[in-house]
């Protein structure tokens, strides 16, 4: 491979999967391997390179999959390792790669070292896999320092010893069921490395590592700065200097990715990526990103803020000046797992009031919500992230323009954060509905084979957003999302800034093709010069023209000639 040549990752479409919610073929009412492989030909279809899905490895989903009990197999409700090979076989045969989720931070209490540990010694080479310390106070019934936990409470529960008497406590960032690693510890150290080897053996081409920025812990364990008064213990989290972002986390990362080049030397024509979820502003970003750490990092701003064409340009600018220090790729995402779905957060009657964004993503300001406004939004959104250089990551759903479902009854939320929060904060359930394929609602719309609950409610008017139905409607969301995914090739090229003096208006060339988003409220009227001898490649509205783009459309165009 030359050097100008570009790896599979820099440009690639990748689709986030969540096992538990795709389709389900056993009948369970919850995802597996088979139902994903009956499903290979729709993501074909829908022109992605990639598949990264959501840890499928065995765990007790309490906090679905990101609680790992074993990290050398799969969850057997999903199927077994010969299923798995099968699948990556198969999504192969279709170009599609497939890539994991690592959770590196913490485990499932069901793991076994953890329960080794806790039937170990204060002391043992069991417990100092993790974070266990003495109390405070003079029973030692307090936690050992100030932290909390980002899903709510402490970062701390107390055990009882093996003699039954109230013992030591451990670390846990998110949930009591997710004790922490610790990274300082040599058997952690090498079971993760092998972990890797097995799954990229097994043909895996890239992972997602989970939660980046809270592995690195100062070793002492300090009490955190106190955070500014009001804050959720998930917003708390950032302040907290001690208990994450701790330097001594870089040389984990410098670890895992001498291991990532050394498989790839020693197997020639493998190209591996990693991506880091950390969310954080550019600058910390690009600690992880100096060519010898991760590949990529989201660039998750423009999941975050406001509709409105300044902050947009500017969460693209400062993520390519970012990436142009380090010659990275950027990327993008509209959606994933942990966030409201688009055609809510951009349906919001107060969209494009910035106090209305509170840059967190589990955390919404209320206001009405009109679908089909933001239905229309997500169109010219994605026509949007699409034609920016680097990747585009998709969330399982956007192409069908599902709907966070806000509507579940308390009961049938799962979520941790909504139960550790006491139902204060609503939680990611809602993003996380299984998806509808056909219009049968005896059968949850197709995600089971048969008539059975569906882990999930799902609501009752999915059948239309149906992928059977949206196929078969030229102008459907999925539609959409094919012809702009089909249409990323023609776009190459650096990004240059257009400047227009339109009001709202998002627009910028590559290689000398126009693309220009209309963001505001109002049609644009297109100034001659701009337009005149260029053609129209697509535009996520179908009334607009080369001379009038509508409210919240994007449309691509030509280089002029
Ligand atoms: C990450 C995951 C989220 C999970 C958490 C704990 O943020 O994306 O779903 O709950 O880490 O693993």
């Amino acid at each position: 491979m030359t050097k100008t040549e570009k790896l599979w990752w820099q440009e690639a479409v990748v689709y986030q999967l969540y096992p538990r919610s795709f389709a389900d073929a056993n009948g369970d009412g919850r995802g597996d391997f088979e139902g994903i492989r009956s499903h290979l030909d729709y993501l074909r279809d829908l022109g992605i390179d990639a598949i990264w899905m959501s840890p499928c490895f065995p765990s007790p989903q309490r906090d679905h999959g990101y609680d790992v009990a074993d990290y050398f197999d799969v969850e057997p409700t999903y199927g077994t390792l010969d299923d798995f090979d099968r699948l990556v076989a198969d999504a192969k045969a279709r170009k599609i790669r497939i890539m994991l989720d690592i959770v590196p931070n913490h485990c499932s209490s069901d793991h076994a070292w953890f329960q080794a540990a806790l039937k170990a010694a204060p002391g043992s080479p069991e417990r100092a896999r993790f974070w266990f310390r003495d109390g405070k106070g003079p029973n030692g019934d307090e936690p050992p320092n100030n932290w909390r936990a980002i899903f709510g409470g402490p970062a701390w529960t107390r055990v009882t010893e093996a003699d039954g008497s109230p013992g030591q406590w451990y670390e846990h960032t998110f949930t009591p069921w997710q004790p922490d690693f610790n990274w300082y510890n040599h058997d952690v150290l090498d079971y993760f490395d092998r972990m890797l080897v097995f799954w990229f053996d097994r043909g895996v081409d890239g992972i997602r590592v989970d939660a980046v920025p809270v592995l690195g812990k100062h070793p002492d364990m300090p009490d955190s700065p106190p955070a500014p008064p009001g804050l959720t213990d998930g917003q708390q989290w950032r302040y907290n200097i001690y208990g994450h972002f701790y330097p001594t986390a870089h040389d984990v990362w410098k670890r895992w990715r001498t291991v990532i080049d050394d498989y790839e030397r020693t197997h020639p024509g493998r190209h591996l990526v990693t991506i880091s979820e950390s969310y954080g502003p550019p600058e910390e970003l690009l600690r992880y990103m100096q060519g010898d750490e991760f590949h990529q990092s989201f660039a998750f701003d423009l999941m975050l803020i406001t509709w409105l064409a300044a902050p947009i340009r500017a969460a693209i600018t400062d993520s390519l000046d970012m990436l142009a220090s380090v010659g990275g790729a950027p990327a993008w995402t509209l959606n994933n797992h942990d966030t409201q779905r688009i055609v809510t957060r951009l349906g919001r009657l107060n969209a494009n009031d910035p106090a209305a964004w509170t840059g967190n993503n589990l955390l919404y300001v209320d206001a009405p919500i009109d679908l089909e406004l933001g239905r229309r939004r997500a169109r010219a959104a994605v026509t949007l992230a699409a034609a920016l250089p680097g990747a585009l990551y998709l969330y399982q759903g956007e192409e069908l323009g599902l709907e966070e479902v806000l509507d579940m009854p308390d009961q049938a939320r799962e979520d941790p954060l909504f139960i550790r929060s006491n139902g204060k904060e609503l939680g990611r359930d809602g993003c996380r509905v299984p998806l509808p394929w056909t219009t049968d609602a005896t059968t949850s719309y197709g995600f089971s084979p048969a008539p059975v609950a569906p882990w999930l409610p799902q609501p009752k008017d999915w059948a239309d957003l149906s992928a059977e139905r949206q196929v078969a409607d030229p102008q459907s969301m999925l539609a959409w999302y094919r012809t702009v995914l089909a249409h990323r090739p023609l776009l190459s090229g650096d990004l240059q800034w257009v400047d227009t003096d339109l009001p709202e208006c998002v627009a910028f060339e590559r290689d000398g093709a126009l693309i220009l988003a209309n963001v505001g409220p109002d049609a644009i009227e297109l100034p001659a010069e701009l337009v005149s001898g260029r053609s129209l490649i697509l535009a996520s509205q179908p009334d607009a023209t080369m001379q009038l783009v509508p409210s919240d459309t994007c449309v691509w165009m030509s280089p002029a000639h």
